[in-house]
């Protein structure tokens, strides 16, 4: 394993040390350093710098060329303009930097971090007993991709599924279980996701009715409820029905997005109940917490009502329960004196930035969170529908997931197959593209967008083969490997003698910022960006292609094997970009 320093952070390197030298009053100066269309790259940073240290900027940008080192990696460079350096690489820079990337296996010459932590990811976080929506699927395929993402930069990343499994609503839904006993639960052992639902759907309807019409059984309800705290082993049984059988519901939905959640990693609200009494303990003696009106609550300056009334964070109710709030602030203690955590990482729906915005002040307050130890909430925005207005069905209510995967993968398999017969795809095949390329559509466009923005939801977009989604660079993918199949006894050999076409240079330049650009993404939670790294990538293949040809007779052995070797480590970024975002990169499409 060996990590390549990109053209461009070397030249940047470079660069500096130049401007040190020519002007050492300078001390660490940026040269600003950014990708250029007339040449490789531009540096606009000794602008800037001679204006600031009032010398003649083409004269320092000239002094500054002559101390440049020469030859292995610059071939040309220029003072244009009132003082910008354009900046050309050689051919052989480029083919070689490229080289050692494709020398390095998976990690294609990525560093590791050097100074890598822990995070504690909290996504893909349902509630039991009730239907998936599709605020869960974001948070589900936006989490899953950092996941993915900062374990490849070296991070350890802890898993928590926060699911809702905890509070009030169960003291009613046991209850009719237990005035009813057996009602919940299928025909046949098989675990089947859609009967778990309906079964749950059904105990939870019938429920609520009764509890909206008799009195009593309201009151039993609420009895139920302070047995569930109380750790009542009968109560707890039926409790744990309900998880179980919400858990059957889940995976079903989470398989569908062929994504891969471990039970262990799933430790919903309930998990938490024995630290909440000592939570709110500790922020009552510390003064954090402060009793108003019988509640327990947090105060903040910035943070008010309508009415312009400070509105608290409550951690323990008038009554003496503990809610939400409580809840998270324990898991904060536990993630970060239990796991060890330097990062929390909140994937959630931007409707919950305020409360995640207190949570994380208390717990500062608190000494939980400090310099060293930080919670950041990926906040993700609405999915809308076609009209703009929040996703609903016809009928107004909310779409069932289920469907809307199985929507995607129908419309994708219909687009599949219209190629098939050119491909010589079997059904076998057709229908495991068809899973992929559906699926892949509604996670490249939930990720492909900022995430905090809201999205159209728009399935014929989705799987459109033109444009910026998933499907275009599952074709890209697949094209390059239908170009190895064919090329036969050739094989992909870097040529750093040979001079490159324009449009090599540019994918190579390219290919190279893979790294780059996947700090960035770690760095910011941006997994948009590194979508927007392999469109573009694919963009540039696709250039390539119309202006280089790979297996032609015409071609030289060398210039084949190099293209070849080009297009081929091009595969390798697209597989490897595309299953840190979760999505599968078929051979044959
Ligand atoms: N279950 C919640 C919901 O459906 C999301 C939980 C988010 N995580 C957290 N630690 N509060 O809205």
């Amino acid at each position: 394993m060996a990590s390549v320093p990109s053209l461009a952070s070397t030249l940047q390197q470079q660069l500096a040390d130049a401007l040190t030298a020519a002007l050492p009053e300078a001390g660490t100066a940026d040269p600003l350093l950014r990708r250029s269309d007339r040449a490789d790259f531009q540096a606009n940073g000794i602008l800037a710098l001679a204006k600031k240290l009032k010398g003649n900027p083409r004269e320092l940008a000239a002094k500054v060329t002559d101390t440049l080192p020469s030859g292995e990696l610059i071939k040309d460079i220029e003072v244009s303009g009132p003082g910008f350096l354009n900046i050309t690489l050689t051919d052989r820079a480029i083919t070689e930097t490229l080289a050692a990337r494709a020398a390095d296996g998976d990690r294609l010459g990525v560093p590791v971090k050097a100074d890598a932590g822990t995070t504690v990811i909290d996504y893909a976080q349902p509630n039991v007993a009730k239907e998936m929506h599709v605020g869960h699927l974001r948070s589900a395929v936006i989490g899953d991709a950092m996941v993915q993402i900062l374990e490849f930069t070296g991070e350890t990343v802890v898993r928590r599924h926060h699911i809702g499994d905890w509070g009030t609503q169960f003291g009613m839904l046991i209850q009719y279980l237990f005035e009813h006993p057996g009602e919940l639960g299928h025909e046949g052992g098989e675990a089947d996701g859609e009967a778990a639902m309906s079964s749950l759907n059904r105990v939870y309807k019938a429920s609520r009715v009764l509890f909206d019409s008799d009195e009593e059984f309201k009151a039993r309800s609420r009895d139920r409820v302070v047995a569930l705290q109380a750790g009542d082993p009968e109560t707890l049984a039926l409790w744990q029905g309900f998880v179980d059988e919400s858990k059957i519901y889940f995976y079903s939905v989470f398989d569908k997005l062929d994504m891969e959640i471990r039970d262990a990693d799933i430790v919903g609200e309930s998990g938490y109940n024995d630290m909440l009494e000592e939570t709110c303990r500790i922020l009552e003696e510390t003064g954090v917490a402060v009793r108003s009106e019988g509640a327990l609550c947090v105060f903040f300056d910035d943070v008010k009502g309508p009415d312009g009334n400070p509105v608290p964070l409550i951690v323990k109710k008038t009554n003496g329960g503990y809610g939400y709030a409580a809840t998270d602030l324990s898991a904060i203690r536990d993630r970060v004196q239990g796991l060890k955590a330097d990062t929390l990482l909140y994937v959630v729906d931007a409707r919950q930035s305020l409360h995640f915005k207190m949570v994380f002040e208390t717990a500062r307050r608190a000494g939980w969170l400090n310099e060293d130890v930080t919670a950041h909430q990926l906040a993700f925005g609405t999915v809308l529908g076609k009209d703009g207005k929040p996703f609903k069905t016809r009928e107004g209510t909310t779409v069932r997931l289920e469907d809307l995967l199985d929507e995607a993968v129908e419309r994708a398999t219909a687009v599949v197959r219209e190629k098939a017969e050119k491909v010589g795809l079997s059904e076998e095949e057709i229908v495991e593209n068809g899973r992929y390329v559906g699926v892949g559509a509604v996670k490249y466009a939930d990720l492909s967008t900022s995430a905090v923005r809201d999205y159209k939801f728009d399935l014929d977009q989705m799987v459109s083969l033109n444009g910026d989604t998933s499907v275009y660079l599952q074709y890209a993918y697949a094209r390059i490997r239908s170009i190895l199949r064919k090329a036969g006894d050739a094989k992909p050999a870097a040529h750093p003698e040979l001079e490159l076409a324009p449009a090599e240079r540019a994918l190579g330049l390219h290919l190279d910022q893979f790294g780059a650009v996947l700090s960035e993404v770690a760095e910011g939670y941006e997994p948009h960006k590194l979508a927007a790294y392999l469109y573009q990538l694919a963009s540039h293949l696709t250039t390539f292609y119309d202006q280089c040809q790979v297996l032609s007779d015409d071609n030289p052995a060398e210039v084949v094997e190099n293209r070849l070797f080009l297009v081929e480590l091009t595969a390798r970024t697209l597989h490897q970009g595309m299953r840190l975002l979760g999505i599968r990169t078929p051979e044959r499409l």
